[in-house]
């Protein structure tokens, strides 16, 4: 075991996409995962394969495309029982590299509530349970559920249990985010005093941002000891989040002469890291985010910027750069060619496929006549907007506006539907975009309701390239019915109505909005669609004996509650 090397252990597309409104297509979760595995990370968690046959899909595509020999661990998260365990392991199967992450909670108040076990059943079951996975497979992750409100002599005796069946790495989850640093950092470094054998194994972070403090806590954790650290993309997960990964990586990077400790993240891919998973959730980054906020790096006040304009140390402990943020350079314009502007996204670390490239080059030559100076900001932002993966199965063709002072807000739209037929409608609204909203609502005909809608200028100036985000929830889906677009959570609950958020660029702010919220509701009905592939995919490969056996209250159904 390299006992300097910090394990960046990934969950946005499992923690992260479970938490409401994060949902993501099949495309959108290998998206970020070829990114996390460009990024080098050590461990991907792509998923919960039992949760639904969707998720198993999933996790099964991410393994195989992205679980390469010299790729990232692919894990996948199962309950302490040997469904979801099965259901884990063969979704890992193509992965090189393969973890089973397992779980059951330690705290009496999870016990006697929710599981409804005595302490010595807990046990047992963990026993049997981290037996069953590490019989499949030699990487066996065990979490015991709520660790810091466990009795701690009980939770050191679970993880004793778990390290003697076969777990190699012990998760201490901080469930419901309520530890200190200090608390956090003395936990690790008692189990790693008391409990047997765990000098042998691998002590991990897992903490929750309840109290603001997850990355606080995470540090704690790894210098009393934990030599891997749970954490998602722009802290995104089950309420107020998780830590962040961004951030945790700064940290030790930055502060690696205190800490004296490393990750092999690639920390030039965290900004467009951030990016991409924020567009495809819907949620921006706020501007004062610390690593890849907007104004992470931006000097305001005059001493600061004096001291900044004479010696960047001065008010920077990082460079914009190290981060994936120095692309301010302008060098392309209108007149440039195509092979110049291929030659200019390989730089900035894209590979597109032809089809991407060719749509992110038209709209290039569009901006570069609209505004006057293109920088790598409105590029990125153009290649984020254009090669989302959401089908379109509408497909805006024209949008047409009027409103002012004294006016009533008309909008025309049209669409092409997904057998081809071209279709137009107009609306009256409350404004331009709410005319266009419902133009594009009587011609798709799903009721929604609009739950977010903002806007932001990449760049500085008039003719700044706006970027709109929308996220909308679907009315009338009913909570377990057929193939609407239920998901089950950790809690067990369904969540019968899904959030989907689409994102687009544009200097015309008002057909941005058009082009986002067509990509929400695409993305709705794409995800509705993909959950009834995903299901004849997965039956196929043996997910259930009977396809309707999910249960319709997980806790209620099996061994782990
Ligand atoms: O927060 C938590 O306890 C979890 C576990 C499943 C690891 O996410
Ligand atoms: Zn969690």
């Amino acid at each position: 075991m390299d006992v300097d090397h910090v394990r960046i252990f990934d969950t946005t597309l499992r923690d992260g996409e479970q938490a409401p409104g994060c949902t993501m297509t099949l495309e959108e979760k290998l998206e970020v995962a070829r990114q996390l595995a460009r990024m080098k990370v050590d461990i991907i968690e792509a998923g919960f394969p039992a949760a639904s046959p969707g998720d198993w899909a999933a996790v099964h595509e991410i393994a195989r495309e992205v679980g390469t020999p010299d790729g990232p661990t692919i894990a996948a998260l199962a309950r302490a029982n040997k469904d979801d365990i099965d259901k884990a392991w063969t979704a890992i199967q193509p992965a090189a590299n393969k973890r089973i992450h397992t779980f059951m909670s330690t705290s009496d108040i999870h016990l006697e509530h929710q599981f409804r076990k005595t302490r010595g059943e807990a046990l047992e079951l963990i026993g049997e349970m981290v037996t069953y996975a590490s019989s499949l497979c030699d990487d066996v992750e065990f979490s015991p559920m709520d660790a810091t409100r466990s009795d701690p002599e009980y939770l050191f005796e679970a993880i004793r249990i778990a390290i003697e069946c076969g777990a190699t790495t012990l998760n201490i989850p901080d469930t419901v985010g309520y530890s200190t640093p200090q608390e956090y950092g003395d936990l690790i470094a008692a189990i790693r005093a008391n409990v047997p054998g765990a000098e042998g194994v691998v002590i991990s972070t897992h903490c929750h941002d309840d109290l603001g403090v997850a990355v606080a806590n995470s540090l704690a954790g790894v210098y009393g000891g934990a030599r891997q650290i749970e954490c998602t993309i722009n802290g995104i997960g089950e309420r107020a989040g998780n830590a962040s990964l961004e951030e945790v990586v700064m940290a030790l990077h930055t502060r690696e002469a205190f800490y004296g400790l490393k990750t092999q993240v690639e920390t030039r891919e965290l900004a467009r890291s951030s990016r991409t998973v924020s567009s495809f959730i819907g949620v921006p980054v706020p501007p004062n985010k610390a690593i890849v906020g907007a104004n992470a790096f931006a000097h305001e006040s005059g001493i600061h910027q004096d001291g900044v304009l004479k010696n960047r140390m001065t008010y920077e402990i990082m460079s914009a750069e190290t981060v994936g943020l120095d692309g301010n350079a302008l060098i392309l314009g209108k007149h440039s060619g195509r092979h110049a502007f291929r030659k200019h996204i390989e730089a900035l670390g894209y590979t597109l496929t032809d089809e991407d490239f060719q749509h992110v080059f038209v709209r290039f030559k569009d901006l570069c006549d609209r505004k006057k100076k293109v920088d790598d900001r409105d590029i990125e932002a153009l290649i984020v907007g254009e090669t989302q993966h959401t089908p379109h199965i509408y497909k805006l063709e024209h949008v047409q506006y009027s409103s002012g002072m004294g006016m009533v807000p008309t909008a025309t739209v049209r669409l092409v539907g997904p057998e081809g037929e071209s279709r137009t409608d107009s609306a009256h609204g409350t404004g331009p975009v709410d005319a266009i909203y419902k133009a594009i609502n009587r011609l798709i005909n799903r009721p929604n309701e609009l739950m977010e809608f903002s806007i932001n200028a990449i760049t500085e100036g008039l003719d700044a390239v706006a970027e709109v985000t929308v996220r909308i929830r679907e009315q009338g889906a009913s909570p377990s019915g057929g193939s609407d677009p239920t998901t089950i959570n950790l809690t067990g609950k369904r969540a019968a109505q899904q959030i989907f958020s689409g994102y687009s660029v544009n200097t015309d702010t008002i057909v941005a909005a058009a082009e986002a919220y067509m990509g929400a509701l695409n993305k709705m009905l794409a995800v509705r669609q993909e959950r009834m592939k995903a299901e004849a995919v997965a039956y196929a490969a043996g997910y259930a004996d009977d396809p309707g056996a999910l249960p319709a209250d997980l806790f209620d159904s099996g061994s782990a509650g």
